[in-house]
């Protein structure tokens, strides 16, 4: 397993559309443990694999509690196949580290996938499980959370981003 780079908002990857796993090889076991170990090293609840640069539909969610064991799901092609209810919680993602913002989902979902060997499963999950599977498919898509957002908020989430990032470097050249 190898720790990776998570890429950050605006890195043009992000916005790019991930192809479908054809072949369920080590090179994808391999992946899959790489993001793994990331998103644990983070941390955070959920990783796509786009966030690693790997334009490949497959996604990681662990949204277990600290107190209980771990529930990992490797999820491979992931695709919801029933989402019901609304819900609207707040969003962070580790491509975009600082910020967090409200978004509207549907509040329980039904996700079919592969595993890491190609065999079809079905998860239900609600809560924090439900919310996570959306965002990490959108981010298959290549859409992050904050472009859910009202262009109004949209704007000023860029604003202050941009900002903060022209800080950091600021501050990364000793400025
Ligand atoms: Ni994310």
């Amino acid at each position: 397993m190898a720790l990776r780079e998570i890429l950050r908002y605006p890195e043009p990857l992000l916005k790019q559309k991930s192809v479908p796993v054809t072949e369920f090889n080590d090179e994808l076991k391999q992946l899959a443990d790489d993001m793994v170990e990331t998103m644990y090293d983070a941390p955070g609840v959920g990783l796509a694999a786009p966030q690693i640069g790997a334009l490949q539909r497959l996604i990681i969610l662990d949204c277990s509690a600290k107190d209980e064991p771990d529930d990992l799901l490797v999820a491979v092609n992931p695709e919801i196949i029933a989402g019901e209810g609304d819900s609207l919680e707040e969003e962070g993602c580790l491509s975009v580290p600082g910020y967090w913002a409200n978004v509207k989902r549907h509040a329980t979902a039904t996700l079919r996938y592969q595993d890491t060997d190609g065999n079809f499963c079905e998860r239900e999950a609600d809560g924090l499980l439900a919310i996570g599977m959306q965002h990490e498919i959108d981010h298959l898509e290549g859409v992050l959370f904050v472009d859910r957002l009202s262009p109004l908020k949209r704007s000023i989430f860029r604003k202050k981003y941009m900002k903060m990032l022209k800080e950091k470097e600021a501050e990364n050249a000793g400025t």
